[in-house]
């Protein structure tokens, strides 16, 4: 029941969902403060992550609860617009340098290592007003951006992640307009996003590797969102088909160019293409990558980081006339087994995290995997008991040692979403992934532990299941 030695155990948050200080000393708005400003609903009753869990000023509290649980392994990401209020490295706001240099540090002291993520959803929003993610020129801010954290605090944090979940993100953000700017772009917005997020991260991993690698001894990779699927009819061969296709347009859209050959996958290519000709259109909506942006983007990671939360069955879907959307363009339906409990939108499916593992250890040359989220809600608001939603950890964490122990995956680091209750995006304050619970009606915002919070901790005391010591 233990797992290898020297496995990390780590929980993960996000800036704007936990900081607040949104305004504080001289930080820059994000488009989810101008999003969130804006109301209109999108986001559960109008809350806003203003103050969110006040960890701008609440740090040591959030120390508290690392430690409480033991963690080898804090996630946290950096607010951009904080530290960059408009975004660019002509004006550096050195509070917000001073505020990550404090938690760095103080994790360090307590021999907690930190994984910084650079951008978790929170463009500034004087980059959004250039065009954002559609544009071109956001590759070249977001490498002078990531040059300025490597530079700045790159002597002590070696493990970072570009970007969070852009698959999700560019999708949420620029195709169904769900996520600031809320615009959607059904078909075109999200590839166009995907193309420049995927440029950036290699560009920023080539910054790494020439100007800081050497000094640093330092990883850099992205976190990709990966829901598993299974299909709907396993004795369906065109079913089996869809199930390739709603992986392709998924984990391997950003998997495969990155970590294999610099290009998107073929049946995605030939789908949008064939699609977009069905519908009229001059040239494919997916843009192509040039022969030296493919020998630029290939091999720019330094480890697998995948986030897992629920599994799916996929159906093949045939788009006969032509409707525009990402899951149109792939040809598939994708929805849980009704068989399947859930809290909210996430289906109890503890194996696919097992099987999610065996395929990227399969299809990816079996690399150092990190998973850098994991999580469920909390399915009763009221109460600080939740050892139904430990017992799904607990079998996520039998499945993990499934995979480590015989399908032999490389894995290393857990870190479960999140440390805490916080802003979790159009939710609100609706949905609660913490181990440990915040009150957002007391000013003071009092951090404490749900009961499973303790469980945690005593599985990372034991580095495995009860019954290890
Ligand atoms: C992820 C995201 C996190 C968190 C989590 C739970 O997609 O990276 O910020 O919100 O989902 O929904």
């Amino acid at each position: 029941m233990a797992f290898p030695e020297g496995f990390g155990w780590g929980a993960a948050t996000a800036a704007y969902q936990v900081e607040g200080g949104w305004d504080a000393d001289g930080k820059g708005p994000s488009v989810w403060d101008t999003f969130t400003h804006q109301g209109g609903e999108r986001v559960f009753k109008n809350q806003t992550g203003d103050v969110a869990c006040s960890s701008y000023t609440l740090w040591e509290d959030d120390l508290k609860c690392i430690k409480q649980l033991g963690l080898t392994h804090y996630r946290f990401s950096l607010s951009w617009s904080r530290l960059l209020p408009d975004g660019t490295t002509g004006f550096i706001n050195q509070k917000g340098v001073e505020y990550y240099n404090k938690i760095i540090d103080d994790l360090l002291k307590n021999g907690i290592k930190p994984i910084v993520t650079l951008f978790h959803f929170d463009l500034p929003q004087a980059l959004e007003d250039k065009g954002g993610w559609l544009s071109e020129t956001i590759v070249e801010y977001f490498d002078k951006y990531a040059q300025f954290c490597f530079r700045t605090f790159g002597d002590r944090v070696k493990l970072w992640i570009t970007l969070n979940e852009p698959n999700m993100f560019a999708l949420l953000s620029y195709d169904l307009g769900i996520f600031p700017p809320g615009v959607p772009r059904l078909g075109t917005g999200g590839y166009q996003a995907v193309h420049n997020l995927i440029k950036a991260h290699a560009r920023s991993w080539h910054s790494y590797d020439s100007l800081f690698r050497k000094e640093q001894k330092g990883m850099v990779s992205l976190s990709i969102l990966a829901g598993w699927v299974e299909p709907a009819d396993p004795n369906s061969a065109s079913d089996r088909e869809a199930v390739k296709r709603a992986m392709a347009f998924h984990l391997d859209l950003f998997a495969k160019p990155i970590f294999t050959d610099g290009d998107y996958p073929e049946v995605v290519k030939s789908q949008i293409a064939s699609m977009s000709k069905k519908q009229g259109y001059p040239s494919s909506r997916l843009p192509k990558f040039t022969e030296e942006e493919k020998k630029m983007i290939k091999g720019t990671a330094d480890f697998f980081a995948v986030q897992y939360y629920t599994s799916r069955l996929v159906r093949h879907k045939e788009n006969k006339k032509g409707e525009p959307g990402a899951m149109q363009d792939a040809e598939v339906e994708i929805f849980p087994d009704p068989s399947w409990a859930n809290v909210d939108w996430v289906h109890l499916v503890p194996w696919g995290i097992r099987k999610l593992l065996k395929y990227v250890m399969e299809t990816y040359n079996n690399p150092v995997i990190y998973i850098t989220e994991n999580g469920l809600p909390h399915n009763d608001l009221t109460s600080l008991d939740d050892t139904q939603r430990w017992e799904y950890f607990r079998q996520i964490f039998q499945e993990l040692l499934k995979a480590i122990q015989l399908d032999k995956v490389n894995l290393q680091v857990y870190c479960a979403w999140s440390l805490l209750d916080n802003f979790e995006w159009t939710q609100g304050y609706n949905s609660r992934f913490g181990f440990f619970h915040v009150n957002f009606d007391d000013p003071a915002r009092p951090r404490v532990p749900y009961s499973s919070a303790k469980e945690y901790a005593k599985i990372i005391r034991n580095n495995g299941l009860e019954g290890h010591q």
